[in-house]
């Protein structure tokens, strides 16, 4: 009667020192291509860092009777690969609430990412696409606005006196918090 063949020792030690070569040679290949694309993708980790301020308007173009103005956010753009200069990367109303002191809200609806108007007979902010409506202050004037937090008040530094600078951010619409993007 034949017996069945079984491999010999020293074979299946080679197919085990192979499959371990194959594996190690994989995760060393894996750490390089890693941290190769961290270094690639670095621009897109900046741009969160790179938060500066950006000049919107003169004091003097803010009616002193504190109604908001709506102005377009000129700035440098960077993104992972493109540095643009001077394009618009947003709007902000400004609106006095003292001498020298200004309110800034994003335009942005915090509910789904609609811009907001303000209508000078409601005294606020409306959102047309789903009806949030604000007050002149950025908060939510009607409960039945399906936005969950008020508009997205941004901080305001006057410069030389006369500048108006806001540190102009993006949030993410639909959370209860303002979280930055
Ligand atoms: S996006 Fe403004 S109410 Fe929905």
């Amino acid at each position: 009667m034949e017996r069945p063949e079984i491999p010999p020792e020293p074979k299946r030690r080679d197919f085990i020192k192979k499959s371990c070569a194959v594996i190690i040679g994989a995760v060393t290949g894996l750490i390089p291509l890693i941290s190769g694309l961290m270094v690639f993708l670095d621009p897109l980790r900046r741009k969160v860092r790179d938060n500066n301020a950006v000049l919107i308007a003169s004091l003097s173009s803010l009616p002193e009777d504190g109604v908001p103005r709506k102005f377009p956010v000129i700035a440098d753009h960077t993104d992972a690969w493109n540095r643009l200069p001077r394009v618009p990367i947003g709007a902000v109303y400004l609106r006095r609430v003292g001498d020298k002191q200004i309110q800034a809200f994003n335009v942005i609806c915090p509910h789904a990412g609609c811009f907001v108007d303000y209508d000078l007979s409601r005294k606020g902010y409306h959102c047309p696409c789903h009806n949030s409506s604000f007050g002149v202050d950025g908060k939510i004037a009607d409960p039945k606005s399906p936005s969950p937090r008020g508009l997205d008040e941004l901080e305001v530094e006057i410069r030389s006196d006369h500048e108006v600078w806001v540190k102009f951010q993006n949030f993410r619409a639909g959370e209860k918090e303002k979280i930055p993007v």
